[in-house]
């Protein structure tokens, strides 16, 4: 049997090697080339025979013992198991009552699909900033956004880190319309001891590949606060013909995983922390904040830059973080800017072509604006100043490859005469410039 497991953990750095040449100057790559690679998730036997077993059940009953296990660990009312995230949010929506020609509020930071999600559901989205330290959608944005065609408001619990959960069930409540959780990022992520995907009147989860708890391919799941919503759902997928039956093999695959997630849970919130502490004695970089009372799933991890601690601050924000990517990235630590756009600036939104003829924006004109990255200053200023680490942090990425993207950081933030060479050198446009990219 072979499992694609790695086989020997990195060494520990050596900690002089922080004084070394950087490895865009010709030194040494803190993570040589050949082990940057890291697995996730780990399929083991236990998978493989799980999911031979489920070819022996019922298709539908592997779904269902898989979307009730998963129910229960949430603590939702009702689940719906659908093939996709995007399809659970379709769901969500319409079983929260959303139809054509309603707006719902969504943060303009997050992934396309959160916004696709509506306009599948016949609505129109309309954008609102983020709060600048959790990233989450703004409840005074949101607020500013609803009108009286609004039905709901539908946060991302972005990263990993809940939403203002409180604030926007009081801002939901407050005028009578429903509260939608994006759940994609947030498997096992809480506020006290409450789990993300079950605040909502309803709520859709992504479980695709790249989740912190993926079903091996492809799959969502969505979470409803009552039957009469769940049942809206399955009786809008029965009337219109659609069918987005989640498969039996993703399902079977998720049980076995799910025994596994709280394993996980735990690696990810220790290499969290141990790499927060390492970029907190760099001066030049921060770890994400965590209010109190919340659990991040940390899905993905965005490191703050500080230009002015190392003396940088006279070069543009977003010139330092574009020379500190390429100074990292070299080192071996694979750094990226998830998003570089405002999700209203994807050429969907700007085209609005929706389903052919402008459907659904033709039903509610008023709601189809042509927004400007501008109109997002705190997605802006984030997309600017930080970058992010996406499964770097997942089991079973060990302690040693941690230490090392530690002193990769450290290695960076010790040299801003290289930072403000690669910055002199270059001519950097602003993240939004740039093609806008899915992720
Ligand atoms: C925030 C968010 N919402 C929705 C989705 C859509 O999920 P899926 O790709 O499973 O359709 C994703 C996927 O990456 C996501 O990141």
């Amino acid at each position: 049997m072979i499992t694609d497991f790695p086989d020997l953990p990195l060494p520990l750095p050596d900690e002089k090697d922080v004084l070394a040449e950087l490895a865009a100057f010709e030194g040494t790559p803190v993570i040589p080339k050949d082990r940057r690679r890291t697995v996730f998730p780990v399929i083991t036997k236990e998978d493989v025979f799980t999911m031979l077993l489920s070819a022996n059940a019922r298709p539908e009953k592997v779904v269902a013992d898989f979307a009730e296990a998963y129910r229960s660990y949430v603590g939702a009312a009702y689940a719906l198991p659908v093939a996709s995230g995007t399809a659970s949010l379709h769901v969500a929506l319409v079983g929260a009552g959303v139809g054509p020609g309603d707006e719902v509020v969504v943060p303009a930071f997050t992934f396309i699909a959160t916004a696709q999600a509506v306009v599948a559901a016949g609505a129109i989205p309309v954008f609102a900033d983020i709060d600048p330290v959790t990233y989450c959608l703004s409840p005074a944005a949101a607020e500013a956004a609803i009108t009286d065609r609004t039905k709901a408001i539908m946060p991302v619990h972005v990263h990993g880190l809940p939403a203002d959960v409180a604030a926007l069930r009081a801002l939901a409540d407050r005028h009578g319309i429903a509260f939608v959780e994006d759940a994609s990022h947030a498997h096992s992520a809480k506020v006290g001891d409450r789990t993300c995907g079950a605040f909502g009147d309803a709520a859709g989860q992504s479980l695709m590949a790249d989740k912190n708890f993926p079903l091996g391919g492809e799959g969502g799941i969505a979470f409803f606060a009552t039957e009469e919503a769940r049942d809206r759902a399955v009786e809008y997928l029965r009337r219109n013909g659609i069918d987005y039956g989640m498969s039996w093999i993703a399902a079977s695959f998720g049980a076995s995983q799910l025994k596994r997630l709280p394993y996980y849970d735990r690696i990810r919130a220790r290499n969290a922390a141990v790499l927060g502490d390492q970029l907190r004695e760099t001066g030049l970089f921060s770890p994400p904040v965590v209010p109190e009372g919340s659990t991040h799933a940390y899905n993905m991890y965005r490191i703050g830059l500080h230009p002015e601690a190392v003396g940088l601050d006279d070069l543009p924000v977003h010139a330092v973080k574009e020379a500190v990517h390429e100074l990292l990235v070299a080192e071996g630590v694979p750094a990226r800017e998830w998003q570089n756009t405002p999700i209203p600036c994807h050429l969907p939104f700007r085209h609005r072509q929706g389903f052919g003829g402008g459907w659904p924006f033709t039903l509610n004109p008023a709601a189809a604006r042509d927004y400007t990255p501008e109109d997002f200053p705190a997605v802006t200023a984030m997309l600017e100043s930080t970058l992010v680490l996406c499964r770097e942090l997942r089991s079973p990425v060990e302690y040693e490859r941690l230490a090392r993207y530690g002193q990769a950081f450290a290695k960076v933030a010790r040299r801003p005469d290289a930072i403000r060479k690669v910055v002199g050198d270059r001519k950097f446009p602003l993240p939004w410039e740039k093609a806008a990219r899915l992720g």
